[in-house]
């Protein structure tokens, strides 16, 4: 039987949060473990609209901050499938933080979380394959196969002479 297909949109969620006063550290900026916990929330749900199952995460990509996000702003995550392989998924999240009264908007940081839909008792099922449709998703969805092979790699899954989308990089030359 042939894999089911979904397109990335299909998966696309936002979430909106206001930074209060709980939300930040001593010098009235969001912390940074707030906005990894709003990231996992928001691409957890993208990857569920996905696979149409339960997801747990498997791994977060490397997370840069690259300018505070402070008391008061409007904080946007934007979540959407790229890829899909077996039974993992991998979201990308794009976060825009806003101060509305001062009409700034700027585009705070981009990451990359997977995660692998499961059964009730945990073990991994199978997730539709995504299809790209726009300019921005058929890139990201092109870049996934190096992506997912350094994860491998970075958490001791996978060998890297065995990651042929990365020999370049590590210069492997079989
Ligand atoms: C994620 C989990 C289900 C994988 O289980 P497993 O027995 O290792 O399963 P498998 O070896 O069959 O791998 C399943 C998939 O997970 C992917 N995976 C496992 N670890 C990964 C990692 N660190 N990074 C990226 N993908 C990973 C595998 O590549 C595989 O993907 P594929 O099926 O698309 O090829 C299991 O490790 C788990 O339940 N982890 C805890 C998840 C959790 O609780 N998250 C919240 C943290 S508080």
């Amino acid at each position: 039987m042939s894999k089911k297909k979904k397109f990335a949109r299909e998966s696309f969620v936002s979430m909106t949060e206001l930074v209060l006063p709980n939300d930040t550290n001593t010098l009235n900026n969001l912390m940074g473990g707030r906005l990894m916990h709003w990231m996992d929330v928001v691409s957890a749900i993208a990857g569920q609209k996905h696979c149409n199952s339960i997801v747990v995460t498997a791994s977060v990509d490397n997370i840069s901050f690259r300018s505070p996000i402070q008391l008061g702003n409007v904080v946007t995550l934007k979540a959407k499938a790229t890829r899909a392989f077996n039974s993992s998924i991998e979201i990308r999240i794009d976060v825009e933080a806003e101060n509305i009264p001062e009409g700034k908007k700027v585009t705070s940081n981009s990451a990359y979380f997977t995660f692998v839909a499961v059964d009730k008792k945990g073990k991994p099922v199978e997730v539709p394959e995504v299809i790209p449709e726009t300019d921005d998703e058929k890139e990201y969805y092109n870049g996934a196969l190096r992506r997912r092979q350094l994860r491998l790699i970075l958490s001791g899954r996978m060998k890297p002479q065995d990651a042929n989308e990365l020999k370049s990089i590590f210069d492997i030359k079989n």
